[in-house]
């Protein structure tokens, strides 16, 4: 669809639901994760944006208990009915299943939901790029529910930590909060530092001068539920409770790189060891890159950027084949600041630092290499940062 305007929305949502009375518009954006990988459920440190794509409703509130949901990204589905009163948690992979885990976790919360909701859905997410078209669905949930039912008191804080929760208990994607939070704090030309052990955060302006922020999507459909996600979380669990046994520790996160390698041989497994190490790393890195933006050293922000993708392709292997030759082309690109696979990985995008003057040639050498050695096509996309949920 072309035209995302309110207007358009709101006749989409007239051909599917007869009539537009009492409907209103939301947005949310997804994210791209610049650095701090697989940290976040590690009491780590992130440093994620919002993007300005993401994920659109047109919704009421209903006079009875129905809930409809119809996706313009989904329109062979038709329209999915359901109620308030059929709200069990399930694996089910219909993308519904994320609206109503939301709707579900408010309730859990006591908010009292009586009446339902019709909702058109549409997205600007390219599916499976590993850009957070799950949180932006929960978090744009979540924003239109605290409207429409008067949820005042509901900041948009809550909206990550309900949205998080509804994946992780609703959808069985053991998540952290990053892409959540990202989702509902985001802010127009801004990244997020936050720690994700307490949920303080800091906003740091990326101010790129004679550079952008450029997405490349491999198309390998990276998909986290029930996927290998959950056994590197587990995995990440298994090493922290061996080393709680010698050292007095809440979250890996609480090492540093030192700690870590004095302690890491009280780690059993291989798997176990070498996750552990990237948590420990990675979050370290994240906070050294972020120290490197505020002083305006981009090129050193850059090379944290490349260590971090050897670290999640090797350590935490949740990097794939196409992935990690989109990054090692980047690499060996001119103008190439730093590149990495961003987000759960297994899959998805990479997300690169370019030099403005070199982004064409960025675009042709990766995308004839990717070609060469993938028989795929990259999708490239010159990063805009936005701003959070909003009503239209
Ligand atoms: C997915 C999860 C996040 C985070 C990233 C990896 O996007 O939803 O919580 O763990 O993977 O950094």
């Amino acid at each position: 669809m072309k035209d995302i305007s309110k207007e358009n929305l709101i006749k989409e949502f007239e051909k599917v639901y007869g009539d537009s009375e009492g409907v209103s518009v939301y947005f949310a954006p997804g994210r791209v994760n610049l650095i701090g990988e697989h940290t976040d459920y590690n009491g780590g440190h992130v440093f994620p944006c919002a993007l300005s794509i993401g994920t659109y409703a047109a919704v009421r509130k209903r006079s009875d208990r129905k809930l409809n949901f119809y996706s313009l990204n989904f329109a062979d589905k038709g329209v999915t009915e359901t109620s308030l009163d059929d709200m069990r948690p399930c694996k089910d992979d219909s993308w519904t299943a994320y609206p109503k885990g939301v709707i579900w976790a408010f309730m859990g919360r006591g908010y009292e939901i009586g009446q339902g909701l019709d909702m058109l859905i549409y997205g600007t997410i390219p599916a499976g790029s590993g850009l957070s078209s799950s949180a932006s669905l929960e978090v744009l949930t979540g924003e239109a529910i605290r409207d429409i039912y008067g949820f005042l008191d509901v900041t948009n804080t809550d909206l990550a930590v309900i949205g998080q929760y509804s994946e992780n208990n609703y959808n069985g994607m053991k998540c952290g909060i990053m892409d959540q939070f990202a989702s509902a704090m985001g802010k127009k030309d801004n990244a997020i530092f936050l720690d994700t052990a307490t949920l303080e955060y800091e906003y740091a302006p990326i101010a790129l001068k004679d550079a952008c922020i450029i997405v490349t999507n491999s198309h390998v459909k990276h998909s986290l539920v029930g996927s290998d996600y959950n056994t590197r979380r587990a995995e990440c669990e298994e090493a922290l409770a061996e080393l709680k046994k010698t050292v007095d520790i809440n979250t890996l996160a609480d090492l540093d790189e030192d700690d870590f390698e004095k302690h890491k041989s009280v780690i059993t497994r291989d798997n176990c060891r070498l996750r552990a190490k990237h948590a420990v790393y990675e979050n370290r890195r994240t906070i050294k890159a972020v120290d490197a933006l505020k002083r305006g050293d981009i090129e050193a922000f850059g090379r944290l950027m490349n260590e971090a993708h050897v670290s999640m392709s090797k350590d935490y292997e949740a990097s794939c084949p196409e992935v990690d030759i989109l990054v090692e082309a980047a690499w060996k690109t001119e103008g190439v600041i730093g590149s990495r696979i961003t987000g759960g990985g297994f899959g998805g995008c990479s997300v690169s630092i370019v030099r403005n003057d070199c982004v064409e040639r960025f675009k042709e050498e990766i995308s004839k290499e990717y070609k060469e050695k993938c028989g795929k096509t990259a999708d490239f996309y010159v990063v805009s940062i936005g701003d959070g949920p909003c009503k239209l």
